[in-house]
């Protein structure tokens, strides 16, 4: 167990991701009518995998996906698939063999179902015997997050110099911080990490512009103490009648020390259309497969 450099005390180290996935992802329909926007491709892959792949890149390869009705598709894709596999090896297709394989060899999944969609914070308490009393990581999937050191993993530096929870922040202009949870924050002394780190003073979820307590948005990664649980329990209803996981985190941090991240990476919101389209276009663009001849495309195009 790392010891931890700023308070002396051992802390524990974060072995679990989980994955809210019950959303019924209105802001993407039709797409979403009969299937999960979790699998909606990004290029070639679900979205959701691209968080599962930063997950395993940080280190945590003990993932619990909290699921709902009409997300069986999400259990098949990671899973294994004898047909496919059985078919591309009598085929010879190695390499899509090893593509294929790789999704359900590299960790440990869990599915627990969320049986009504109570909201993100009802998502997480619906994990918790999974979880036990350690500390978890939250992940999102609709935050697509392109940064050279996973942005998770930039987290757990912060968490492991402090032992408590961080929350991933990004700067968001005002015309829509409304769409998210926003932090209240001081100055915090720095210790090096590779982005700067705040003293989390208070959250509100979904605040007016002109209510907003900073530009600070929070964005879909959270590293937790599982004190959260506690606090979960007892939370009400908020923000569109739903139980917000911002208002147990506000409680938390009246109880505890939270801090606030703001990453190094490029996010994208892939639930949303236009977000989804820019993460496509940079995504691909970015492939060394299929790059140049995208970028040929695009340049092409009469704009
Ligand atoms: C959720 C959280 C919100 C956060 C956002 C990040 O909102 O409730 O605090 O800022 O994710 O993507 P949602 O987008 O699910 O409405």
């Amino acid at each position: 167990m790392p010891e931890s450099p700023l308070g002396g005390a051992k802390i524990l180290p974060v072995r679990k991701a989980v994955f809210p996935a019950a959303g019924l992802g209105t802001r993407f329909l039709p797409a979403t009518k009969a299937q999960p926007k979790e699998m909606l491709p990004l290029v070639d892959k679900p979205i959701i995998q691209y968080g599962v792949e930063e997950s395993l890149e940080s280190g945590l390869d003990n993932l619990i996906i909290v699921t709902g009705r009409g997300k069986n598709s999400i259990e098949d894709h990671f899973d294994v698939s004898f047909e496919l596999e059985r078919m591309l090896a009598e085929k010879g297709k190695t390499d899509l063999l090893a593509v294929v394989r790789e999704i359900s060899d590299l960790m440990h999944i869990a599915y627990v179902r969320q049986k009504e969609a109570l909201g993100l914070g009802h998502a997480v308490l619906t994990a918790r015997e999974f979880i036990g009393p350690e500390p978890f990581a939250v992940l999102l999937a609709d935050d697509v997050i392109d940064a050279q050191v996973p942005v998770l993993r930039q987290m757990l530096e912060v968490y492991e110099a402090t032992g408590h929870s961080v929350i991933a922040v990004e700067k968001v202009p005002a015309e829509s911080i409304s769409s998210y949870g926003v932090v209240k924050v001081e100055a915090w002394k720095p210790h090096g990490f590779r982005g700067p780190a705040y003293r989390v003073l208070d959250l509100v979820e979904k605040p007016k512009a002109a209510d907003a307590p900073s530009d600070l948005a929070v964005v879909g990664r959270y590293i937790l103490t599982p004190a959260v649980f506690d606090f979960l329990e007892t939370t009400q209803r908020g923000t569109g009648g739903e139980i917000q996981l911002t208002d147990a985190l506000r409680a938390l941090a009246h109880r505890e020390p939270i801090y606030a991240y703001q990453f190094q990476g490029r996010r994208y919101d892939a639930g949303d259309k236009l977000g989804f389209l820019q993460a496509t276009v940079e995504l691909a663009l970015k492939r060394a497969d299929l790059g140049g001849a995208f970028r040929q495309y695009l340049k092409s195009l009469p704009l």
